[in-house]
């Protein structure tokens, strides 16, 4: 096959949701109708339980084996879709966060009754941010839940996207008849916990044809055409242009669980979704279809057996093909290396590659030598953007508790920060490390890990603050007049980067306000 046609044949892309809205049901069916495992169950016993666990072991064990499913691959109608795995527990959404940077679309889970929840919220926003392509599927049609139209305006409103429905519910809950997709104008009617049946789909061109009230009943059916009548006037209708240039969202409505509404998710997916896409580097905007090879590493993950060091780097190719063996440049390191066995993960199991093209995901077995952002090329010198650190949440004074480990303990903290498990700030003041995350949980992980994986060992000091905020500051009399009477408040991290450590929301707008000149940014990547 040649080389354009297998970039223009994948679609790469993850599933985002507020843990329980039915993110790994859906992952499950879409690769059921893949035929990439063949019971259900196979995704759902790799899961990160998120029910506010504390048991971080049973995360640790869960992460060792949740390699498999990193990346999902399987064919589709001749077309090749790589799932992106991630983590639904809250704690790990810088993962996610990351991960989202090497798709080209995503779609996102909406509980109907629950609406747009937080973490929905956050999601979308990344997305947003990297003008990533959005499809919308509503879930859990077969229980009671919001009204089709309340939650499409609560979606435009708190997620701030443009939706362009795709199909539309007929009934709710004990009354869930099934949907009407205006795209493939086709009634699909619902049978619980079935596949659905082949007599379940009917052509509807026409919604007045009297043949609906025969499908769906008199009542029904008024009221289906009334709404499908209204949604021609109210929203956009699909334009795949706009689609790919993020300016509206499809939505569909189904019921994960009960393998409803994804068969024409996944169809209508695999037709309008982006094939690679290009990606902008420092130094200039990369077309999947260049003929050299890039890539850059978007996740790290460590070996849980304290006796293998080593890592896995998934990495995400961008342009060229990949090949095992060859020397490729390491560009942050300036050397070259090779790759004698980079992984695939087509289905659930791993297998050595020859080659990988743009959309794929490769996995490569490292000593240490990669971090979260690293680019591979051919020989020229790239740097990819859009691989930001997250302004953190949590945050606690770290210190050694056995001095005789300090080798031990900054080569751990080193390359758990390269793998991003959490950030590391040094204050300017006093220079005591402190380290910041998303969720409380990274710091009995870091402990866990620095004690298991590098046998130092340390204990935290509680530090309340507000957020870490870059800053940059054009003037620099205005700088330094910020940093002198801020100093106190003043860290760097791993970069040297000036952050400011905000004690407050309050306290961060009162210095915003007095420091007009400098910009507080809330990601490392400006
Ligand atoms: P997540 O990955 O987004 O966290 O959600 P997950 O798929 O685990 O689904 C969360 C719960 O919602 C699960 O129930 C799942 O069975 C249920 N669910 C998913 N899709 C539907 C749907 O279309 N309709 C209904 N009624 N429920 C759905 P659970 O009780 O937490 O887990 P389990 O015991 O069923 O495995």
């Amino acid at each position: 096959m040649k080389f354009k046609e297998e970039i223009d044949k994948r679609r790469t892309f993850g599933i985002i949701s507020h843990p329980d809205a039915g993110k790994t049901t859906l992952t499950e069916k879409l690769l059921l109708f893949g035929g990439a495992i063949q019971v259900a169950g196979a995704v759902k016993s790799n899961k990160i339980k998120k029910t506010a666990t504390s048991d971080f072991m049973e995360i640790e064990k869960q992460r060792g084996i949740s390699v498999a499913t990193s990346v999902m691959g399987f064919e589709y109608r001749n077309l090749k879709v790589n799932i992106l795995d991630t983590p639904g527990h809250k704690d790990f959404a810088e993962d996610t966060y990351r991960t989202l940077t090497a798709v080209d679309s995503v779609i996102v889970v909406i509980d109907v009754a629950k609406g747009v929840e937080e973490q929905t919220e956050k999601l979308v926003n990344v997305c947003k941010m990297r003008k990533t392509p959005i499809i919308v599927f509503i879930n859990k049609l077969d229980r009671e839940g919001k009204d089709a139209f309340d939650l499409l305006d609560e979606i435009e409103l708190k997620l701030g996207l443009t939706v362009c429905p795709m199909s539309w519910p007929i009934g709710m809950g004990y009354d869930f008849q099934g949907v009407y997709s205006m795209y493939e104008k086709k009634l699909v009617l619902f049978k619980p916990h079935g596949k659905q049946a082949e007599e379940g789909v009917v052509e509807f061109n026409n919604l007045y044809d009297p043949a609906l009230e025969k499908y769906v009943g008199e009542r029904a059916a008024k009221k289906l055409r009334e709404e499908t009548t209204m949604v021609e006037e109210v929203y956009p209708s699909f334009d795949r242009e706009y689609y790919v240039n993020s300016e509206i969202s499809p939505v569909f409505f189904g019921s994960a669980i009960n393998n409803f509404g994804v068969r024409e998710l996944l169809d209508c997916f695999v037709e309008i979704a982006p094939s690679p896409m290009p990606r902008v580097t420092e130094e200039r905007p990369i077309d999947p279809n260049e003929e050299q090879f890039s890539g850059f590493v978007f996740k790290i993950h460590a070996n849980m057996d304290p006796k293998h060091r080593d890592r896995i780097a998934f990495l995400r190719v961008c342009s060229g093909k990949f090949e095992r063996n060859r020397n490729y440049l390491h560009v942050r390191q300036n050397r070259k290396m090779k790759f004698a066995n980079p992984t695939s993960f087509m289905a659930s199991k791993k297998e050595v590659i020859e080659d990988a093209y743009p959309g794929d995901v490769v996995g490569l077995y490292d000593s240490g030598n990669f971090k979260i952002g690293d680019t591979l090329t051919e020989g020229e010198m790239l740097h990819f953007k859009g691989i930001p650190s997250f302004s953190p949440e949590q945050f606690r004074y770290v210190n050694n508790a056995d001095p005789m480990k300090q080798k031990q303990l900054s080569k751990g903290l080193d390359q758990l920060m390269d793998e991003g498990v959490a950030q590391l700030f040094t204050k300017e003041s006093s220079q005591r490390k402190i380290i910041g995350t998303v969720g409380p949980l990274q710091f009995d992980v870091i402990q866990y890990r620095l004690e298991h994986e590098y046998g130092a060992s340390v204990t935290y000091e509680p530090l309340s603050l507000h957020k870490a905020c870059w800053i940059t500051c054009n003037d620099t009399a205005a700088l330094k007049e910020f940093l002198q009477r801020r100093m106190q408040d003043m860290a760097r991290d791993k970069d040297g980067k000036w952050v400011y450590l905000a004690t407050s929301a309050w306290g961060l707008k009162t210095v915003q306000e007095n420091h007009p000149k400098v910009v507080f940014h809330f990601t490392s990547e400006f």
